[in-house]
């Protein structure tokens, strides 16, 4: 991954999450961890439809395995302290559902490096707070799985916007706005969040970390050039106005292509067709003449 287990946790100062004390504030979390892990299926979508090569195919399918064991994790880690499964918040289902990215550039770059980015400093957060051995040590497993997760989104980002500015710029503009609303949010939680419990009382601030991270990351991966408050209001808005008209764009074109994409000719190719040119593929290393066919077994 690109940024450190350290830079992603944030100093809750020794205070802790009790299972009994904060049974119904843990219930609501893993409430929406449990939607979280759920979307998994989405994967499915993005491995049929927009696997670019092999390896990222092997990948996904790897992933959505992983996260339907985490839906098991999270299962048992409320059977074991009494939670029990409930609809997410509307809030927590549109981000995740809702705003699904449009290609496999927005899916790496938003939902993978970013929004699961920010899902695994939740995790780190809650390894830190909760007071229950059993629990903290089903998601320190789990998180190992969470790092691959975003360090695929990071490393498919790198790769998607290499010498495309354009896409550099949108997808940019597309983090800008999940960034705001992570602001909007700690804005709305520093008012109404009780100042004298020993976790939620650091909650704005944490959310502030988060965001200081979303921006290290997008500087390491290259979308961003210089630090965000170098980026004027003016600058900002462009960017995102461009971001959006270029979806929209993106979108009546393709609204457009549909009665084309019938043809086979202008149809995406999916990996089935396209798996003989895969460089994993046809860069195959066979054995020196006259080695056995097993030579390699082991
Ligand atoms: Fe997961
Ligand atoms: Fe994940």
């Amino acid at each position: 991954m690109l940024l450190t287990r350290e830079e992603m946790t944030f100093d809750f100062e020794g205070g802790t999450l009790d299972p009994v004390r904060d049974r119904e504030l843990i219930e609501w979390m893993l409430n929406q961890f449990l939607y979280g892990e759920m979307t998994g299926i989405q994967v499915g979508h993005w491995l049929y439809e927009h696997a670019p090569d092999y390896e990222a195919a092997k990948f996904l399918a790897r992933q959505s395995l992983e996260e339907m064991q985490h839906v098991e994790n999270f299962l048992r880690i409320m059977a074991m302290l009494g939670c029990k499964p409930r609809p997410a918040h509307p809030a927590v289902r549109f981000l995740a559902t809702g705003m699904m990215g449009g290609s496999w550039a927005e899916h790496v770059a938003l939902e993978m490096a970013n929004g699961e980015g920010f899902v695994l400093m939740a995790f780190y957060a809650v390894i830190d707070t909760l007071d229950h051995k059993p629990s903290v040590d089903i998601l320190r497993r789990a998180v190992k799985q969470e790092e691959r997760h975003v360090e695929f989104g990071e490393q498919q980002t790198m790769k998607a916007i290499e010498g495309r500015g354009w896409l550099r710029r949108r997808l940019l503009g597309l983090n800008l706005v999940s960034m705001w609303g992570v602001r909007r949010l700690a804005g709305f939680m520093a008012k109404r969040l009780p100042a004298d419990h020993p976790v939620l009382k650091f909650l704005p601030r944490f959310l502030e970390l988060s965001n200081r991270c979303a921006e290290t990351r997008m500087r390491r991966m290259g979308l961003l050039d210089r630090p965000l408050a170098e980026l004027g209001g003016l600058k900002r808005a462009a960017l995102v106005s461009e971001a959006y008209a270029g979806k929209a764009l993106g979108g009546l074109l393709s609204l457009l292509a549909t009665p084309l994409r019938l043809l086979p000719w202008f149809r995406r190719k999916r990996l089935t067709e396209t798996y003989l040119t895969d460089p994993r593929i046809a860069g195959l290393e066979l054995p020196p003449p006259g080695a056995t066919a097993d030579a390699t077994a082991d």
